[in-house]
């Protein structure tokens, strides 16, 4: 397994082009077995995840080809074979089970393993199945499976969800593009990469309204034809290399970022003496003056503090003046960098789903783990700021999410290399 070696380097200063969502890309990529005509999505980005998801639509018996080194992907889901989405692929990558909606829709049956659980959490996907059967699916567990049927068609229905989870939200709204009348979906997350899905879908003659907010409409057509969509700026990337001038210092501008994308991940960045300016191309993150100070952070749906910057948010936060609190809502068991930064010399205390760090001067290069996607990155960016060299291992999971991290911190005038492993 490769490793990444960061060697603490000082200020960055530069640019930083910032790709498109993998979690918007993730479900844009599924909508495709809504209709039997082309869906191309561009500005992809080129990530395992993408991969993942591109394998999974092969074995349904879709058409995926990946052209311009992967920014570009094609699709077809003219001649489906198969409607069972497998548990070898499904437990390794949780979005799998965006396949059951459309499935379901377009053929009236769909069989997707359950993911399993993850490091952060159980992932449980009772919402899901609980919207999908307000649309008339009967939907049981069997060996794993959720076997769901709708042999008349999804119908439309009033449904209120009992948590905005992203995910439900996405199958819901893929398969009531197909049902007869019209569903209103109550409690909807109000993600960007939901904003992105729908703007998609509306391409591709769904009739939807109320994208972003908690309500959204949608009145049920007979079928949907191929559309192009360009994929949304990825937020969360974006976020992440805000991070790197804040716990390094120096001034860096990100390609392509916009404000709205991370709206209250700026507000706290500027709470802890962070300017965030928009600029013609994108957004200029520095330091206002020295030292960050600590803030509190408490993780909550968009557009609240986005849980995926969490983990990158209490790097920042472990040499920050003063003590934070960061409160994480939406997973069980999401603090697993928690120690990892320990080793670094971080003062970091974890009780259930709350973390208090007391800021320290400095950081100590050390060996470390990544645990998971977005606890990886955070580990790098400790690196950056920390004395000595870092070395983080397991950086697959770093490949699920973040295209070209060492090129692109590089380009900055981070000390970084990617150590090739056995
Ligand atoms: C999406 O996951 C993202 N993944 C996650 O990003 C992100 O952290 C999450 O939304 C929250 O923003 C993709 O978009 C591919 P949820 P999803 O359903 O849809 C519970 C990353 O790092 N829940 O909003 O799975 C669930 O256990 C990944 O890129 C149920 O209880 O998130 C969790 O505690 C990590 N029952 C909470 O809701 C359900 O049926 C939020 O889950 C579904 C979810």
């Amino acid at each position: 397994m490769d490793s990444i070696l960061v060697t603490g380097n000082g200020p960055l200063n530069g640019q930083i082009p910032i790709a498109g969502a993998k979690n918007a890309c993730l479900t844009l990529m599924p909508a495709t077995l809504l209709s039997e005509e082309p869906l191309t999505l561009t500005n992809a980005p080129r990530l395992s995840d993408i991969k993942t998801m591109t394998a999974l639509l092969q074995s349904l018996g879709a058409e995926v080809s990946s052209l311009q080194d992967g920014q570009v992907i094609a699709m077809s889901s003219h001649s489906l074979t198969s409607q069972t989405a497998d548990y070898d692929i499904v437990r390794k990558m949780r979005a799998s089970n965006l396949v059951l909606g459309p499935l379901l829709a377009r053929f009236g049956q769909a069989v997707v393993s359950l993911p399993g659980g993850c490091a952060i959490g159980a992932r449980p996907m009772d919402l899901h199945v609980e919207g999908l059967e307000a649309l008339g699916a009967e939907i049981e567990l069997k060996d794993g499976y959720l076997h769901a049927k709708a042999p008349g068609g999804l119908k439309g229905a009033v449904h209120e969800m009992r948590f905005a989870s992203v995910g439900a939200t996405e199958n819901i709204v893929m398969a009531a593009t197909l049902a007869k009348g019209t569903t209103v979906l109550k409690n909807a997350a109000r993600e960007p990469e939901i904003v992105d899905l729908v703007e998609c879908l509306r391409k591709m003659g769904a009739q939807i309204s109320g994208e972003g907010s908690s309500t959204i409409e949608i009145q049920g057509v007979d079928r949907l034809h191929g559309a192009t969509h360009q994929v949304v700026t990825d937020r969360i990337e974006l976020g992440t290399y805000m991070l790197a001038p804040a716990i390094c210092g120096g001034e860096v501008e990100l390609l392509g970022g916009r404000m709205a994308l991370v709206e209250s991940f700026a507000a706290k960045l500027d709470a802890a003496g962070v300017s965030v300016t928009e600029t013609q191309n994108g957004m200029k993150v520095a330091r206002k003056n020295g030292r960050v100070q600590a803030v509190d952070v408490v993780t909550e749906p968009f557009p609240g503090f986005p849980t995926d910057l969490q983990a990158q948010m209490m790097a920042l936060m472990c040499t920050a003046e003063g003590t934070s609190v960061l409160e994480e809502r939406i997973f069980e068991n999401r603090f697993m960098h928690a120690p990892e930064l320990v080793r670094m010399g971080a003062n970091i205390e974890v009780h259930g789903g709350t973390a208090t760090v007391t800021g320290v001067e400095t950081l100590k290069g050390a060996p470390v783990m990544a645990t998971d996607l977005r606890a990886s990155v955070s580990l790098i960016l400790a690196g950056l700021a920390a004395e000595g060299e870092t070395t983080v291992s397991r950086v697959y999971h770093l490949d699920r999410g973040y295209e070209h991290v060492v090129r692109k911190l590089e380009g900055v005038g981070a000390k970084i290399e990617r150590i090739k492993g056995e």
